[in-house]
């Protein structure tokens, strides 16, 4: 039984991660900062599902969760981040500014790497990181989420590096609009559903299971020589 860590595992993309996984019959940490949606998603999963609640941007709250994680990670999926703009008002001085910068990139790329580095030594051969970018870091709109998601990327290519030679991958994967998840905190209107809709060639949004599936495949037997990859799964929408 391989044991996987889900990060923000409790919502949206995350969940259908840990489903996928425990659906197979691995032991599965969903984790997230909240304790009421690990718990639900812990409960409605079949399967061994377990929820820890901690912030994986803090250091400190990362150090007291370790004793109860794995003590052998065999993938690691950095899926906890979002857009901390969405909802927040703009940014009216140089000092929220700068406050509004951090927290994308202390909910974004700090919560990966410092997952990744703190259970690196449990990481066992020919395992998976996979962590989170956004078809927004490759196009204009979305300011500091977008500039943290494209850090994303250009870090995974050194940790590709250093991974590989214990045989463990390590891959992003690029969403594109996923319907049905927390991550537009309830502000997605039915006009900009349809111009993101419209914007893919499939003509549909994309689900959390769309890309449960594509992070099972990465951390899969078929899979163990894809590494240092951004796989975006957008529906054709980068192109359009
Ligand atoms: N939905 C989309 O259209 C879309 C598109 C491109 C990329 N993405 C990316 O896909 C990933 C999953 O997003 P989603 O759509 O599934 O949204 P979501 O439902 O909001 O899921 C994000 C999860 O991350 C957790 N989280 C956030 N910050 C955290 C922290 N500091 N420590 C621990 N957990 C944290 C949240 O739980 P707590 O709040 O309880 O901590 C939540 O469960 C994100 O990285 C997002 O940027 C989503």
């Amino acid at each position: 039984m391989r044991q996987i860590v889900v990060t923000g595992g409790g919502t949206g993309i995350g969940r259908a991660i840990a489903s996928a996984f425990a659906r197979e019959g691995n032991g599965v940490v969903i984790t997230g900062r909240r304790t009421d949606p690990l718990a639900a998603a812990a409960a409605a999963i079949d399967g061994d599902v377990t929820a820890i609640a901690f912030d994986a941007a803090d250091p400190a709250q990362i150090e007291q969760a370790l004793p109860q994680l794995p003590a052998n990670v065999d993938v690691l999926v950095n899926t906890a981040g979002g857009n901390t703009d969405i909802g927040t008002p703009e940014p009216a001085t140089l000092a929220e500014l700068a406050a509004a910068w951090r927290a994308n990139v202390d909910s974004n790329v700090l919560s990966a790497v410092l997952m990744t580095t703190a259970l690196r030594p449990r990481l066992t051969q020919g395992g998976a990181v996979i962590s989170f970018s956004s078809i927004a870091a490759h196009r204009a709109g979305a300011g500091s989420y977008a500039a943290a998601k494209a850090a994303i990327e250009a870090w995974n290519l050194s940790l590709a590096g250093e991974l590989g030679t214990d045989q463990i991958t390590a891959n992003v994967i690029a969403p594109g609009f996923i319907d049905g998840t927390e991550f537009f905190r309830g502000r997605m209107t039915d006009e900009r559903r349809e111009t993101l809709i419209g914007q893919t060639a499939t003509g549909r949004g994309g689900t959390p299971d769309d890309v449960a599936a594509t992070v099972v495949f990465l951390a899969s037997p078929g899979a163990r020589h894809i590494t240092g990859q951004v796989v975006h799964v957008n529906g054709g929408a980068l192109s359009r």
